[in-house]
């Protein structure tokens, strides 16, 4: 399986509402539950030899929700970077984050710097939290330097671009994971997404666990691919 592994594996963590309703339980349990989740998923990557995994925890566009989930969101994200810096240190988990930090709430922003400055040395696996990512806005966001640099319309080509983007230093996205249902991208990782292959489930993320992503990859592992080439 080593051969073939993805390399960069992205993970849209979605039905976490659902599985808490259907559990009479409020959409913040589902939540909770996904943040351990999150946990096994990483521990499975790093025995499988991922290099990096990018989950996506809160899109520009989730800020649409009622204000108190907005608002445990936040808490959530901000104290889940702060508790599980254990975790990261034991497991050697080196974390990144990509969206837009300028407009996080302060806390936040904080706790993100903290854990990215402190995990910087670890090498087991790379863990990108997007949170106030959004695809179209990370895009626009790296044609904003291009145009503050006054770079040359001739000198703009997709390198030029590439480079510009939230973290140009990860690998190309290899795997896409959709849980839940849905059977979308939902503006995640754009550019990245180009020749990535897709792989959606049905089972909500609360209840993913190392098997569940083995077998993700495991499936990923017997595609062909030539991206737009010939076999
Ligand atoms: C989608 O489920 C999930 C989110 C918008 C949030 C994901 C956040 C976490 C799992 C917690 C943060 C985790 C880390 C690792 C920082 P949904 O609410 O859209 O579910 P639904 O479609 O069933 O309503």
């Amino acid at each position: 399986m080593v051969d073939s592994l993805p390399r960069h594996v992205g993970i849209i963590m979605d039905g976490n509402g659902r599985w808490a309703t259907a559990r009479n339980l409020p959409r913040t349990s589902g939540h909770r539950a996904g943040v351990t989740a999150a946990e096994r998923v990483v521990l499975e990557a790093i025995q499988l030899g991922v290099e990096a995994l990018s989950l996506y925890a809160f899109s520009t566009e989730n800020w649409r929700r009622a204000k108190q989930e907005v608002s445990f969101l936040m808490k959530l994200v901000a104290r889940n970077l702060r508790d599980q810096y254990d975790f990261y240190r034991k497991n050697r988990v080196k974390v990144l984050h990509s969206g837009d930090l300028e407009h996080l709430p302060t806390e936040v922003q904080k706790e993100i710097a903290t854990v990215t400055r402190e995990t910087s040395e670890n090498d087991a696996i790379t863990v990108n939290l997007a949170i106030n990512y959004g695809g179209r806005d990370e895009i626009v966001r790296a044609t904003r330097h291009l145009v503050a640099e006054g770079i040359e319309p001739g000198a703009v080509d997709e390198s030029a671009i590439a480079r510009r983007l939230d973290l140009p230093q990860l690998p190309g996205l290899d795997l896409i994971i959709r849980t839940g249902g849905e059977r979308r991208l939902s503006n995640f990782m754009l550019w990245d997404s180009a020749y990535a292959e897709l792989y959606f489930s049905d089972v909500p993320w609360p209840d993913w666990n190392g098997e569940h992503f083995r077998n993700a990859v495991g499936d990923f592992t017997a595609r062909k691919r030539n991206f737009g080439g010939t076999s």
